[in-house]
């Protein structure tokens, strides 16, 4: 009992010291219709404008990559086009508030995954996955966000492949202040090659969503 209590005001303390108000998904909405025309209108993401599909994605990871974006940890000088196009977007967001309220509209759309684009050898995928991606990701890719690890399955396949490659070039994750881009760019650099990011992006397309 006296834990629940130690607990419960843990929870009531941080709320308070991060000053926000509760997530308020109908101002979201209104904050959204800036994302529309390049994410679509359920956030089902559009591969002809590089952007990805979004409401697969837990609203804790949506805003700490807002935050990214906007701080120019990710998105920045050296980064891709695209990243640096999201950053431009991201900087128009006003607080913190802007970025959960947008976050927890996200969390409310539906699509369905998109077609698979990406051909690679499942069952060695599976292998890779198993051994080296599962433990932040988790075993079927629900993500993790303790380890602050983002859901992959239901994620667009050329989206995934392009973090990934993204990440081994350093184009992701090499900002001194990204402490979880950082991690995964170690992460990335153990697969071995195009064949190996090709049959784990295919294995992760290949579980339920
Ligand atoms: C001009 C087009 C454009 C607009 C408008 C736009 N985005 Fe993006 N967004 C992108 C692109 C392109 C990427 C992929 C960046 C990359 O390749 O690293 C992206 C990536 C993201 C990501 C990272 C997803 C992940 O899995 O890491 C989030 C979160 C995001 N956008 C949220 C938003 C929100 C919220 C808005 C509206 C406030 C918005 N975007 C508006 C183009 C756009
Ligand atoms: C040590 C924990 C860890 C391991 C192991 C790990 N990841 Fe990650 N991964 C992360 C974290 C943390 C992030 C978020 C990075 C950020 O904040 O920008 C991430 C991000 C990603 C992204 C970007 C997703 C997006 O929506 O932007 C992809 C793709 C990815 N991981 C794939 C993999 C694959 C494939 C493996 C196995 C080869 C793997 N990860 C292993 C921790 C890990």
């Amino acid at each position: 009992m006296r834990f629940l209590f130690t607990l419960l005001f843990a929870a009531v303390s941080l709320h308070a010291v991060s000053g926000l108000a509760a997530d308020d998904p109908a101002r979201g909405k209104e904050l959204y219709a800036s994302c529309v025309a390049c994410h679509g209108d359920s956030a089902q993401g559009n591969p002809a404008l590089k952007a990805p599909r979004l409401n697969q994605l837990a609203p804790v990871y949506i805003v700490a990559q807002l935050q990214n974006f906007q701080a120019g940890i990710r998105g920045g000088e050296g980064d891709s086009d695209s990243a640096r196009q999201m950053a431009a977007i991201a900087a128009t967001l006003a607080d913190e508030q802007a970025m959960y309220d947008t976050a927890a509209y996200i969390a409310t759309l539906e699509s369905a995954p998109a077609a698979p684009t990406v051909e690679g050898d499942v069952v060695q995928g599976r292998g890779y996955y198993q051994q080296f991606c599962a433990a932040c990701h988790g075993p079927a890719a629900e993500g993790n966000p303790a380890l602050h690890s983002p859901r992959l399955a239901g994620a667009d396949d050329w989206y995934l492949l392009a973090q990934l490659n993204a990440f081994r070039s350093g184009a992701r994750g090499t900002h001194p202040q990204d402490r979880t881009g950082k991690q995964m760019r170690a992460m990335a650099g153990v697969l071995p090659d195009d064949q190996a990011l090709a049959a784990v992006v295919a294995y992760i397309g290949s579980l339920p969503q």
